[in-house]
């Protein structure tokens, strides 16, 4: 198959019509989209992913008054948080309307909906009839894509067209947010939204970020993001010594004043310390460090505040796909 890359959002329409699966950008990272209502088009999407049904995925709507097309019995505080943070990094998890396949969903009642903030894409799903299913377009378990290079160094030759809308201006996943009972919020994933800016607007929240034990939501499994090449997290010199045989990438906040030896490629994310910005920049990194000539990539912690957490989520996850290869 020739895979296009262009910025026509009708052509991707047309495609996406035809039950086909293409890339679409986002505010956060690209997303392998197809049509949510579709279960032959969904099925695509985890033939080409290589990921297992178990791990449902994200519908992308095109605004707020598509909410109770797609969900039910809707709080008052997932209102409130698509009003503040709508277009932009955020999904919801819902109850779910009968209309979103069981594929979508891998069989829970509840589907994860967002409106992404790109022009393209809004304009693309303005054009269509149906909600887009769109997971980021990376192989499970790999890096994210940020640009259309990033896709088509992927899914080149596999699908018919990825829309190039630009690097992504965010640069992680959406922030994943649900609900209990009582309509209190429930994270599930730290994303392009910071903890405190949900709770500023919802309450307090619960986490529910936890790891293997729950693969009904594997953006929380254990292993996940990772390089090619094996990752480490941690003080940047204690580990330059513990790896002082290996060539080593260092990935950081703020470039460091001495540099050991064995460190021969370094990436600071944001010189002015400025996290959102260490973010816009952190997955192109990885594919850089990785494709250095690196034998291991050294990464620091991200300090503990606005998408720092989020950043440390990645990294925890990226190191631990050396222990765990699952
Ligand atoms: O920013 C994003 O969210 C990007 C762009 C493309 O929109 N999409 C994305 O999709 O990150 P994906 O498939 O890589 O991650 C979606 C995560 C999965 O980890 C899945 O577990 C979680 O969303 N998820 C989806 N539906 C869910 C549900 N009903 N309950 C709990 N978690 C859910
Ligand atoms: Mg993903």
């Amino acid at each position: 198959m020739d895979t296009l890359i262009g910025t026509d959002p009708s052509v991707a329409a047309e495609h996406l019509t035809n039950g086909e699966a293409v890339a679409i950008p986002t505010e956060t990272v690209y997303g392998l989209a197809a049509n949510a209502l579709e279960e032959a088009a969904v099925m695509k999407i985890f033939l080409l992913k290589e990921r297992p049904v178990f791990d449902p995925l994200i519908v992308h709507i095109e605004s707020i008054d598509r909410l109770p097309v797609y969900a039910e019995e809707i709080p008052p505080s997932a209102y409130l948080l698509a009003k503040t943070f709508w277009p932009g990094p955020l999904t919801l998890i819902l109850k779910k309307k009968s209309l979103i396949p069981d594929l979508v969903t891998s069989g829970l009642d509840t589907v994860g909906l967002r409106v992404p903030s790109h022009p393209l894409t809004i304009q693309l799903l303005e054009q269509l009839p149906f909600p887009l299913a769109a997971p980021s377009a990376n192989p499970f378990g790999y890096v994210s894509p940020t640009t259309a290079h990033h896709v088509a160094d992927q899914f080149h030759g596999k699908i018919p067209y990825i829309l190039d809308g630009g690097p992504c201006r965010v640069g992680i996943e959406s922030t994943i947010v649900g609900f209990d009972e009582q309509g209190r919020p429930v994270i599930y994933r730290q994303g392009g939204i910071a903890l405190r800016d949900v709770e500023a607007v919802a309450g307090a929240a619960k986490l529910m970020l936890s790891t293997s034990s729950n693969p009904k939501a594997p953006g929380m499994m254990k292993s996940h993001y990772a390089p090619k090449i094996p990752l480490v997290c941690g003080d940047m010199q204690s580990l330059a010594k513990v790896h002082r045989h290996k060539k080593c990438a260092l990935l950081c906040l703020t470039p460091p004043g001495e540099i050991p030896q064995n460190i021969v490629t370094v990436v600071a994310l944001s010189p002015s310390e400025d996290l959102q910005e260490a973010a816009r920049h952190f997955f192109s990194s990885l594919r850089t460090l990785e494709q250095s000539g690196a034998d291991l990539i050294i990464a620091e912690w991200m300090p503990d505040r606005d998408l720092g957490p989020a950043l440390n989520d990645r990294l925890r996850r990226a190191a631990a796909a050396n222990e765990d290869p699952s």
